[in-house]
């Protein structure tokens, strides 16, 4: 619930999703509506290379919310 209004509030505010790449929410999903299927793909169309791999479940998880239109707001709308 927190972490909910939280996103909400920083809504505008980029959130890096990637460290080892500083990749940001903004710039996955850039990647993901131009194409991206996989996480490694976001990488690749960023023009970096998956390190550590901490990122991935979180970018999959974008993937999924994007794919399916479940976006937070209408998560918390509905
Ligand atoms: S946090 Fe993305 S590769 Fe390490």
């Amino acid at each position: 619930m927190w972490l909910t209004i939280i996103r909400i509030c920083m809504k505008d505010t980029a959130m890096i999703v990637c460290l080892c790449n500083r990749l940001n929410d903004k710039s996955v999903r850039q990647a993901i509506q131009t194409g991206a299927q996989k996480a490694e793909d976001v990488h690749a169309s960023c023009g970096v290379e998956v390190s550590c791999g901490g990122c991935l479940n979180h970018i999959e998880g974008m993937l999924r919310e994007i794919e399916t239109g479940d976006t937070l707001r209408e998560t918390v709308a509905a």
